[in-house]
């Protein structure tokens, strides 16, 4: 008998669901329900198209070393993010397992930009690319990828600002029609760091990239990967500062923003990014959602620069599939560098 009730889809989506405890409500009584049963979780989020919505739990704001607890039942490594390309400013000073994503200081990271028209067609918030920009999955540029990230509102901003989109690259590979299909099965991406001079902005405008250390260099990845736990195909590919514009985005097509290559990348995450396959996560104080990378893209959404955001995301690492079976962490340097 589980522990948790679930309730899927989520709000307007056709993946995802709320988990709630039976019994008890909050941070400590969901960390004891993981331990009691820490094989339920992780089934329910592959069970749900990988995104799982937990509401209430304010406690973690005082006591952030639970986020890493409750982290720990979703893989063998939630990583340590001193040893992880981060800027130290962005890493959790008491916990490094912390990632901060914020405005303030001393992350400061500014929003992303409003898109243009603020406002869809359709009356909604604009979520499909290229109006919507900004899609990734967290850390393609390393090999092996990470398999789920968790993020958990600290401080959110206003409401219908500051959203977090989904879109359900299994549904989207599904939905492909089969010439596409065809073109991306054996293809693979070349997924770069955002700020590491390889976007699509900087090859538009010119620019010379500056050279890698080996363990900094773009990373090859699958179009198309075979989840480990549920043996669904998804679609895995980002955009904008997180594909390589100089030497991809795909590996053995024309290469730089206005090739083939470009044009097959527009083409991909427009469809992977259609209303019908995304979740808009409007975020209240203790929510926290868990999100499996292998399958999903996500983007930010524009807010106020006036306004202040703290977000705590862990990153569980350990199960990327049979692709990746042996290989050692591309991130790390080794001795002779
Ligand atoms: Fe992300």
């Amino acid at each position: 008998m589980s522990l948790f009730d679930v309730k899927g889809p989520l709000k307007d989506a056709a993946f995802g669901a709320t988990v709630s405890l039976k019994s008890g409500r909050g941070a400590q009584a969901l960390d004891a329900a993981m331990a009691a049963e820490p094989l339920s979780l992780p089934k329910i989020l592959s069970d749900n198209g990988g995104l799982l919505l937990v509401q209430g739990l304010n406690e973690i704001n005082d006591d952030p070393a639970l986020l890493v607890r409750l982290s720990r039942v979703f893989g063998p490594e939630v990583e340590d993010y001193r040893h992880t390309l981060t800027n130290l400013s962005s890493v959790h000073t008491q916990v490094p397992e912390i990632l901060l994503v914020s405005n303030m200081v001393p992350v400061s990271k500014m929003p992303p930009p409003r898109p243009e028209p603020p406002i869809a067609a359709d009356g909604k918030l604009p979520v499909q690319y290229p109006h919507r920009v900004g899609w990734h999955t967290d850390q393609s540029y390393r090999r092996p990828p990470p398999d789920i990230s968790l993020f958990y509102a600290a401080t959110p901003v206003a409401s219908d600002q500051g959203q977090t989109l989904f879109a359900n690259g299994t549904l989207a590979y599904e939905a492909l029609p089969s010439a596409l299909r065809a073109k991306v099965e054996k293809l693979d991406g070349l997924h770069a760091q955002p700020g590491t001079g390889r976007s699509r902005r900087a090859a538009v405008a010119g620019e010379t990239p500056r050279a890698f250390k080996p363990h900094e260099r773009s990373q090859r990845q699958p179009v198309v990967r075979t989840h480990p736990v549920t043996g669904k195909r998804s679609l895995y590919i980002c955009e904008g500062g997180q594909m390589d514009w100089f030497d991809g985005p795909f590996v053995g097509m024309e290469k730089g923003p206005h090739g083939d290559g470009a044009r097959l990348l527009d083409e991909l995450m427009s469809h992977m990014t259609q209303r019908r396959f995304v979740y808009a996560h409007e975020w209240q104080q203790g929510d926290m959602l868990i999100w499996d990378n292998r399958c999903l893209v996500h983007a930010a959404t524009w807010y106020e620069s006036g306004e202040q955001r703290m977000m705590w995301r862990t990153t569980v690492h350990g199960n990327p599939g049979a692709a990746y079976a042996g290989e050692a962490k591309s991130w790390i340097p080794v001795a002779a560098e």
